[in-house]
């Protein structure tokens, strides 16, 4: 079975009297080591879809299946426990705490389990060498470049070795170096350590890295197609014609 897949979810918020319909029926599967970027409109229903596959809001119908768990069957604190062994996320915010170090930061998510141990330690200094970060390993935050966080994010990320990585419009608050140097290492985090990811997008010059994109448009699933040659601009000229 795929490692990610999405049977006829379906989700909508309620605020007041008000009914938004942010998802409406979409079945999606994403096989292992596969690329897929979502992409749609503002509104379409991406960070929910995102949000549904991490087991971070409920869906009202349909199943989400993770690594063979179907996370709709889950209380509050499996979903938390699941999430933390097998989803990696990353948002736009880089939501990194402010008075750890880029290395703290990294290894947070098994700080908060245990203390570290040597080959814990091991494992966060080749974390960084492969992010190039390790000439910042001690700066915080604050002395960080967005490109130096987001690259803190992703690691944190990756340190528990999850299959599945999920991520927001990861490059969403980057200059154009730092999305590149970010998709580049999406793009190999899937071609060569095998990880299946989600990546949400608007913007063509991010998706390309990805080997397919799914376009959402109204809650729903509208086109599916493989990103031909990683070229922008015949991947923009499809895009724009599935929101026509
Ligand atoms: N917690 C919430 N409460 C109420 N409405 C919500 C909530 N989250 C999302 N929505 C609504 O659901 C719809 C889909 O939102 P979603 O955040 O998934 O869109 P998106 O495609 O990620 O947009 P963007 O590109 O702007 O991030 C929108 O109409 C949004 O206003
Ligand atoms: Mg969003």
């Amino acid at each position: 079975m795929a490692p990610l897949v999405c049977e006829n979810v379906h989700k909508t918020f309620h605020q007041g009297d008000r009914a938004v319909a942010a998802l409406n029926g979409v079945t999606l599967g994403v096989n292992a080591g596969q690329f897929l970027a979502v992409m749609g409109a503002s509104g379409s229903g991406k960070s929910t879809l995102l949000h549904l596959m991490a087991g971070l809001t409920q869906a009202d119908r349909g199943r989400v299946i993770v690594n063979a768990t179907d996370l709709t069957s889950l209380g509050d604190r499996a979903l938390t426990d699941f999430r933390r062994r097998n989803i990696g996320l990353i948002f736009q915010a880089f939501n990194l705490i402010p008075t750890l170090t880029a290395e703290e930061n990294l290894a947070l998510p098994i700080m908060l389990e245990r203390r570290l141990t040597r080959s814990d330690h091991q494992k966060v200094r080749e974390l960084l060498d492969r992010l190039g970060l390790t000439s910042r390993r001690t700066h915080r935050p604050d002395a960080l470049s967005g490109g130096e966080q987001q690259r803190v994010a992703i690691g944190r990320a990756l340190i528990t070795e999850p299959a599945v990585i999920l991520a927001d419009e990861p490059t969403g608050n980057l200059d154009s170096s730092n999305s590149k140097v970010v998709c580049e290492l999406l793009r190999d985090l899937s071609g060569v350590h095998g990880k299946t990811i989600v990546m949400v997008t608007h913007e063509p010059s991010v998706a390309r890295y990805a080997q397919e994109v799914a376009v959402i448009r109204d809650g729903s699933l509208v086109a599916q197609f493989e990103v031909a040659e990683h070229d922008s601009e015949s991947l923009a000229m499809r895009y724009q014609e599935c929101l026509r």
